[in-house]
This record gives structure tokens, C-alpha cells and sequence, in this order.
């Protein structure tokens, strides 16, 4: 990339490291406002500038993820590459930078990741920079920040997304930054801060997200999570009547696995267009009905569900923790059967994105979901995002849906094609 020019806030985060008693800078605020890339490229430099032979930290919620927002962001960025010459060693992680006379070495770390915490403990860091800090977990980052405290000059580098204002980064970092006195800059990005966001863009991007996610990462407060999860649901919209089937349909059973809570089950019909029906659904509570069903009665239910799609079926997505019904299904040799991503948040997220574009839709027969739609409550009693876990059950298996059957109409929402 080239950067076409620099918004206020983006040439702020090139300065403010070279001012005197500058210690950290928080770039907190809205997705793609050009957070990411402004600090990147400042790091860089200023790393280049100021030291030779030190050592500095890519931090991310993983090396992957890292890999691919950082540094694909540099090594395709002329502003870096045209003055420095960089080498990748993919195998230890380590990017060596070289130019002006000076060289360093660039480590990419994951905050989730094990083999990250041990090799974080070991080095000595002159700066490091905290992608999306908001996924990493606290104990990884104050280690981190603990491999700078022998260097007199080293600085801090975060930026993230907003989150709950339980959340301990807001809590540590950007309530003492806002604090007149510290040596802490920090700076909140909107959409317009990126000069690259034209008003198309910025209004696509705003599509994607709704509920507390629009507040978070829109709008870029650090606001609770509270009340009905799905308030984008709505009778009018999602629930219908007479679902025409069509030859290219692809049929999907969900189901989430409960012994002395309720099993739900959801059998999806896709459409070539990304769309998807929940078509029919069993719904079993045990507490109900007084007994506990067993693997084999389960299956049986399972059966009757598919009845006259049993062959066009082409998968089955269930409860991860579920392994002995797994077993089960598996030894019958009827259907494929796929352990689901249980992802919650992002679980959450994705499918509040396909209510709210009418992606998803019910058909009127599956009133066991449509009440747990009016049921299923974030729990502002905790720390952190929780749902209350009750009348979660039909919730849960159209997550499971979501997160690994729809991620195709997932991607193509996100790069904004029409499918
Ligand atoms: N000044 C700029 N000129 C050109 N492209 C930019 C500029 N600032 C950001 N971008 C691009 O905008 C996109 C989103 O920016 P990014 O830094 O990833 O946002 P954030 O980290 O806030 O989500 C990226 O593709 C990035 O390269
Ligand atoms: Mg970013």
C-alpha cells in the first residue's frame, strides 16, 4: 500500500514518539479507521531512527493473525520498503530490518499462543507494538511491557477495537491515559480518520454490524452488553410461511447436545444466494417431559427430522462437546457429521450481521427459536460479555450454523459482493 495522505490523527501517531516523556499511545476506536496501519508504519521508522541491534515485538491475538496484519502490512508498504531492506525467517518469527546504517529485529508474538509466552520471557524488548490488545489476554501483555523496563527510551504501542468497560485494558490503560497527568497519549479513531474510507465504504462497512457490535465497532464506545442479544429480531421480518424449494438447495442439520438440558435441532435449507430458512426443528427438554433420552433415541429424533431430506442432507453440524453423540451418528454411516465451531462472541456477532441483513429467516413451524429469541438475555451481572445461560439451546445450534456452514456468505458480505 501507499498511504495517499495522512488524516490529523494518523500524522499525530507519526509525531508523537519523538516527543520528551512520551511513554505509550493508545489508538482505540472504529474497525478500519486506519489504525492499524498508521502505527505500524510509525513504529517502523521510529524503531529505524532511533536504535540499532535492539530487539522489538509485533504482539497480536495470535502469530497468524499477526503475520497477516502486520507484517503484510509492511512488507507492502513503499513508505517502508522504499528505505529499508527487509528479511522474513518465517521459521522463528523474526523480521530483520536494515537500512540508514542501523538494523533490528522485529519479533511476532501471539498472545494466545504458548510457545509466545515462553519466548516473551527470555528477550529484552526496546518497544513494542499491541495489535488489537483487546483479544490478548492481560498476563501476556504485562509480560511483554516487563521485557522493556531495562531500556531508558523503549515505548508502548496499542490499539484496539472498544469492548466492555469492564475490560481490563480499558480499565488499566485508557481511564489512566485520560488522566491529565500521564505520560500516555491517547487518540480515538473514527471511520473519517481514514483517508482510504470514502462515504460508500464507511456506509457498507456500517451495514455489517449491529446491537452493541455497532456501538463497539462504529460508533467505538466501550459500551456493556446488555439486554436481548438478538434485538434485530423481528416476527415481521424473519419468520415466513411458505418456503419455496429449489433444486440448487442445500440442505444442514444444527444441533446442540444437552443430557439434562434441552437438545435442539435445526434443519437448514441453503439457497444459492447465501440465504438460509431454519425449514423445521425438534426441540427436546428432558426436565419436561420427566425422562432423559438416550444417544440411540436422540438419533432416532434425528431421523424423524431429516425424514424426506435425509439424502440431500449434506452435513451435520453438532455441539463440539458433544462427543459421544458425535460417536453416534458417526457409527450409523447415514450422515457426515462436522464438530461445530462454538465461538461464542464471534458466534454472536456473525449471526446478529445475518439477522440484521435478512439473511436468515424461520419458518413459522419453529416456535421453540422464536422464543428463545425473546428470552435469550446478555448477562450484565458479570465481567465481560456472557449470555445468560438459559433458553440458549435452539440459540446455540443456529450459532453452530452460522460459524460453519454460512461463513461463505459471511466472506462475501464482508468483501461486499453481492452473491
Ligand atoms: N492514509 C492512508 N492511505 C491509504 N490507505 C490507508 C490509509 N490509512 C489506512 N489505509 C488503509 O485502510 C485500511 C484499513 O486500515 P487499518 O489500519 O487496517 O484500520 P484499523 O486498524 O483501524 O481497523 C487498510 O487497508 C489500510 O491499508
Ligand atoms: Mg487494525
Amino acid at each position: 500500500m501507499i498511504f495517499q495522505k495522512l488524516s490529523k490523527k494518523q500524522k499525530q501517531v507519526f509525531k508523537w514518539c519523538y516527543q520528551p516523556d512520551s511513554y505509550a499511545l493508545i489508538c482505540d476506536g472504529s474497525v478500519r479507521s486506519g489504525k492499524t496501519a498508521a502505527m505500524s508504519c510509525s513504529f517502523v521508522h521510529w524503531a529505524m531512527k532511533c536504535f540499532h541491534k535492539q530487539n522489538f515485538a509485533f504482539c497480536g491475538n495470535t502469530v497468524q493473525a499477526t503475520e497477516r496484519n502486520i507484517l503484510m502490512t509492511i512488507q507492502q508498504m513503499t513508505d517502508i520498503t522504499y528505505y529499508y531492506k527487509l528479511k522474513y525467517i518465517g521459521s522463528k518469527h523474526i523480521l530483520t530490518i536494515s537500512g540508514g546504517g542501523h538494523e533490528n529485529y522485529f519479533y511476532i508474538f501471539g498472545g494466545k499462543d504458548e510457545s509466545s509466552y515462553k519466548l516473551v520471557q527470555g528477550i529484552t524488548l526496546a518497544g513494542v507494538l499491541f495489535d488489537e490488545v483487546a483479544l490478548q489476554p492481560e498476563s501476556f501483555v504485562n509480560q511483554a511491557i516487563a521485557r522493556t523496563l531495562s531500556i531508558g527510551n523503549a515505548k508502548l504501542w496499542f490499539n484496539c477495537n472498544p469492548d466492555s468497560p469492564e475490560h481490563w485494558f480499558y480499565k488499566q490503560w485508557i481511564q489512566k491515559a485520560d488522566n491529565n497527568k500521564s505520560n500516555i497519549l491517547h487518540i480515538h479513531f473514527d471511520m473519517q480518520d481514514n483517508p482510504m474510507m470514502t462515504p460508500e465504504k464507511i456506509d457498507r462497512t456500517k451495514m455489517l454490524y449491529s446491537g452493541v457490535f455497532y456501538d463497539r465497532y462504529i460508533k467505538g464506545l466501550w459500551v456493556l452488553a446488555e439486554g436481548i442479544v438478538y434485538a434485530e429480531f423481528s416476527k415481521e421480518k424473519h419468520v415466513i410461511e411458505n418456503y419455496i424449494p429449489e433444486n440448487s438447495d442445500e440442505y444442514y442439520i444444527s444441533i446442540d447436545y444437552g443430557t439434562k438440558n434441552p437438545t435442539s435441532m435445526g434443519l437448514w435449507c441453503l439457497k444459492q444466494n447465501g440465504h438460509a430458512i431454519r425449514i423445521r426443528e425438534s426441540y427436546y427438554d428432558s426436565r419436561k417431559k420427566g425422562h432423559s433420552r438416550t444417544d440411540e433415541e436422540h438419533y432416532a429424533e434425528l431421523e424423524w427430522l431429516a425424514g424426506d431430506l435425509a439424502d440431500k442432507i449434506r452435513y451435520i453440524v453438532v455441539d463440539p462437546s458433544a462427543a459421544s453423540f458425535i460417536e453416534c451418528i458417526y457409527r450409523h454411516r447415514k450422515f457426515r457429521v462436522y464438530k461445530a465451531d462454538n465461538s461464542v462472541l464471534d458466534g454472536i456477532r456473525d449471526t446478529a450481521t445475518l439477522l440484521h441483513l435478512g439473511y436468515l429467516q424461520f419458518d413459522k413451524s419453529c416456535k421453540d427459536i422464536i422464543r428463545e429469541f425473546g428470552l435469550y438475555r446478555w448477562d450484565d451481572k458479570t465481567q465481560g460479555d456472557k449470555v445468560i445461560k438459559e433458553n440458549d439451546h435452539a440459540m446455540d445450534d443456529m450459532r453452530y450454523f452460522v460459524r460453519t456452514v454460512m461463513w461463505r456468505t459471511l466472506k462475501q458480505i464482508r468483501r461486499g459482493e453481492k452473491i
